[in-house]
């Protein structure tokens, strides 16, 4: 049986576990996955006492995305990108990275019928979070992604990592003077149950808002852009299976199907 599981801490709240158990038994993978909590210090050390335990693999959630990118022998161009890694593989003595949150927000959005081609999108927040997902969005040919965060320069930092016309920052008050086709809000202001200054102005009946956070109830944020005129409001729980889906794949070579796992996921949440 091959061992997988997650690193984080905090961790108890992991889904992980019970995702990638469901996507085992769908698909007849005799795999087992665990979860674990290390101190930032002992990360690395953990990490390779479970590669010498015989671990294939594993997923890495907060704070350790960064520290699991330094470990790698090799990494993918999107978690190059991300500069954060959220799936080691453990193969031939060599660590390999990967960063599969942008693929899981893009199929996300996919899976509403939500196009990303031409379109124009606001990525709310300038933090690990949003700069993973920025070159698998750039890689549906959107018209422009707009970066805006609440400190500005870190907003036009991160624009200018990537050195491409499609991308700019701009600041929360200067959202008043356009209209989005997708809001992304990739901030942890939900997290704090507070809402980024975005002006109103900015929503219209057609724009998709979608939080990366998901709960029993709507985000405070998405609560806020359904008030604002958006018909179509998107939690993050798609997201999360969306990522795993794409870690088991990378792992073991097979698509588990996510429609179900979502759907039971998004019950226990009630
Ligand atoms: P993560 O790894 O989850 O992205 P992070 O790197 O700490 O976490 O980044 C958090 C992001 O949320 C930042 O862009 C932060 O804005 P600042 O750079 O100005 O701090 C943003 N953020 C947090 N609370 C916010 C709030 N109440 N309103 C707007 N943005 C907020």
């Amino acid at each position: 049986m091959d061992k997988y599981l997650v690193f984080g801490n905090p961790i108890a709240q992991s889904k992980s576990p019970l995702i990638h158990q469901m996507f085992a038994e769908q698909t007849q993978q005799d795999i087992s996955y665990s979860k674990k909590q290390p101190e930032e210090v002992d990360f690395k050390a953990e990490v390779s006492a479970f590669i010498i335990a015989g671990g294939k693999g594993a997923n890495v959630t907060a704070p350790f995305k960064e520290q699991a990118m330094q470990m790698c022998d090799q990494l993918t161009d999107r978690a190059a990108s991300a500069g954060a890694v959220n799936t080691l593989s453990f193969a031939d003595g060599n660590i390999y990275g990967d960063n599969t949150d942008g693929v899981g927000l893009v199929n996300d959005l996919k899976s509403h019928n939500v196009q990303l081609t031409n379109k124009t999108i606001l990525l709310m927040g300038a933090g690990g979070a949003a700069r993973g997902v920025i070159l698998p969005l750039l890689a549906e040919y959107p018209k422009q992604i707009i970066i805006v965060n609440r400190t500005t320069e870190k907003a036009e930092q991160l624009a200018a990592r990537f050195n491409d016309e499609k991308i700019c920052a701009i600041s929360y008050s200067e959202t008043a003077k356009t209209t989005f086709d997708v809001i992304i809000n990739a901030t942890s202001a939900s997290l704090s149950a507070s809402l980024p200054d975005l002006n109103p102005a900015c929503i219209t009946t057609n724009t998709v808002c979608y939080d990366m956070v998901y709960g029993a109830e709507l985000s405070p944020f998405l609560k806020w852009c359904s008030q604002h005129k958006s018909q179509l409001v998107i939690d993050g729980l798609g997201m999360l299976v969306g990522q795993a889906a794409e870690s088991f794949f990378i792992w073991r070579k097979v698509k588990p199907q996510q429609s179900q796992v979502l759907a039971k996921l998004r019950n226990k949440l009630q």
